[in-house]
């Protein structure tokens, strides 16, 4: 059972990252084989709609896209953690979702199966961390993860995701006993749920 973090806050060590290692440690200490990917580290574009995949369903943009690719496709769970910037997902995990264009032409243009290595059900689950309070804080963003896990062929693993608002300096995280057991408990769900 491979349980695959994708870290949308380009902020090291900070409020999304502490959450996400809770996540991974959880679901390593219930079994699975937690891998992590923090996407600015990474060197990849956005993408640029050249509709070279609506033909082939591969994308043609050469760049560290592809360990992303090689892991979505890996992985069994997929963990998608991510602060909100202007009431949406940050450039570094927009850009991932819309280089997944090729898996959505995959699955309604091509009608090919996701390529999936292993053979567990595959969830999709989000944690995110907002600064403010706002009622619709989360809503732009929870349609964005609807269509992507979609098109990724992964059943969200629960009606709710961990939504954490009034977190805002780096570390702040810390003093939220409750978001920490709660991605905890979310890490755990993703290595069990079968
Ligand atoms: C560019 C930018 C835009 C932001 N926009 C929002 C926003 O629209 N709503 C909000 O509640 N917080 C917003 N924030 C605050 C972050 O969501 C908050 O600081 C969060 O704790 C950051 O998580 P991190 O430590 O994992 O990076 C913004 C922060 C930055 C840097």
């Amino acid at each position: 059972m491979i349980v695959a973090g994708f870290l949308g806050s380009p902020r090291q060590g900070g409020n999304t990252e502490i959450l996400l290692d809770a996540a991974l440690a959880a679901a390593a200490g219930a079994g699975a084989e937690a891998e992590k990917i923090r996407l600015w580290a990474l060197d990849f574009s956005g993408c640029i709609e050249c509709e070279d995949c609506y033909a082939t369903g591969v994308c043609t943009q050469e760049d560290e896209m592809e360990g992303v690719y090689e892991l979505l496709e890996r992985a069994d769970r997929i963990l998608v953690a991510s602060p909100i910037f202007f009431m949406g997902l940050p450039a570094q995990a927009k850009a991932m979702i819309d280089r997944c264009q090729c898996y959505w032409a995959q699955k309604y243009l091509l009608e090919e199966d996701f390529p999936h290595q292993g053979s567990a059900r595959r969830y999709g689950a989000f944690i995110g961390v907002g600064g403010t309070r706002g009622e619709k804080l989360y809503d732009g963003t929870i349609l964005t993860l609807k269509y992507f896990f979609d098109a990724i062929a992964a059943e969200p693993l629960t009606n709710e995701y961990v939504l954490v608002r009034g977190v805002d300096d780096k570390g702040d995280i810390e003093d939220h006993a409750g978001a920490l057991e709660a991605a905890a408990s979310l890490g755990r769900l993703l290595a069990e749920k079968e």
